[in-house]
């Protein structure tokens, strides 16, 4: 009987002690959840994950300028905005069907951040919208001088072989044909995987714009391609360069020779039948037997 109290009592204890530490865990989550909220501030945030196509003024980048732009549009259109802007065009929402034209249909990439991050960056975008008249001024101090129009054809030229792949990106990073294509007089097809550049160099706001996105791309598939071998800044400027001339020189622009469905289609084909005929080669010329057969004949 008394050794039966006592386990009763120590699993008492037990259970106590632990829902001790348990509530003391969740304490200590809870604090570091906010702690983590608070340290990554709005500004942050803004840097990480809409920098590289906006700013909050200094004009327009991939994507417009967001000063001001949390008086121009309500808390809730915002927020449906970031987290789907595809969705909200698609639903007939007027401001946001407007704003997709005005940028010829250029997709932001659905954001997957928190709704209290979404929100501090929002806050931030507020605090650094200036009154009206004072944002004129800065808007016109911080244009940025049109690189591509110093450059030289060498530049040209060089940001060409990049785009190609003739020259090797410094950082061993994968030249830009094999995902992309351009339509120009002479060059050959290029990859199907992203968008055609022709026009990039207009469609995407010009020299900011590309520097924006080759210095820290920010699309899934491109990322991962550049991840440990970025484009140099001399790079990237030839590369504007090029795609500056391609989109200038219009009479140039032409549809590719190829279909060039049809000619990934036959790309990959190639590589499947090199691929079996590696396989093929590879294979067990002899049965095992055939082998041991061999040997006990030379033994003899
Ligand atoms: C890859 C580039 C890119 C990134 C990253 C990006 N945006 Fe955009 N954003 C765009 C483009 C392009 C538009 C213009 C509309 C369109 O064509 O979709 C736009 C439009 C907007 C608009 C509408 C502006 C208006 O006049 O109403 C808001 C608001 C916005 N973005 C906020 C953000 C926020 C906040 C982030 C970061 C969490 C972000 N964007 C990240 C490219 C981007
Ligand atoms: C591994 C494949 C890959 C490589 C290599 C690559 N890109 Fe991209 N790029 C993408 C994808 C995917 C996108 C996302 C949007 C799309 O589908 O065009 C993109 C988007 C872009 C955009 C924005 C296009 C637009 O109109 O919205 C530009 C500009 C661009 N890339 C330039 C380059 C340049 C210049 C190079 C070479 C230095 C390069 N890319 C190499 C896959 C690649």
């Amino acid at each position: 009987m008394k050794a039966n109290n006592r386990t009763i009592q120590n699993l008492e204890t037990d259970l106590f002690r632990r829902s001790i530490s348990q509530f003391a865990l969740t304490i200590f989550c809870f604090a570091l959840f906010i702690f983590g909220v608070k340290a990554q501030n709005g500004e942050a945030i803004f840097k990480q994950n809409c920098g590289v196509c906006h700013r909050v003024g200094g004009g327009r980048m991939v994507g417009p300028d967001l000063m001001g732009v949390t008086t121009k549009r309500s808390e809730a259109w915002l927020m449906k905005w970031v987290k789907g802007s595809q969705a909200l065009i698609q639903s007939g929402d007027a401001d946001a069907k407007a704003i997709s034209v005005e940028f010829n249909g250029l997709i932001m990439p659905d954001q997957t951040i928190s709704d209290a991050d979404i929100k501090a960056v929002f806050a931030f975008i507020t605090s650094n919208s200036a009154p009206a008249t004072a944002s004129v001024d800065t808007v016109k101090k911080k244009v940025i001088p049109d690189a591509s129009l110093t450059a030289t054809p060498e530049m040209v030229q060089q940001g060409e072989n990049i785009f190609l792949g003739s020259q090797a990106l410094a950082n061993g990073g994968p030249a830009c044909i094999s995902c992309h294509n351009i339509d120009y007089k002479g060059l050959i097809p290029g990859g199907l995987l992203a968008k055609d550049l022709t026009t990039a160099y207009s469609r995407l706001g010009g020299d900011a714009g590309i520097s924006g996105i080759l210095g820290a791309p920010p699309f899934p598939a491109m990322t991962q391609a550049y991840r440990d071998k970025p484009i140099s800044e001399k790079e990237i400027t030839s590369v504007i360069a090029f795609l500056n001339k391609v989109d200038k020189d219009k009479p140039n622009q032409q549809a590719s020779t190829m279909n060039p469905l049809l000619y990934g289609g036959i790309c990959g084909l190639s590589v499947l039948i090199l691929l079996i005929l590696l396989i093929w080669n590879q294979r067990k010329k002899h049965t095992v037997k055939k082998n041991i057969y061999n040997r006990q004949l030379k033994s003899i």
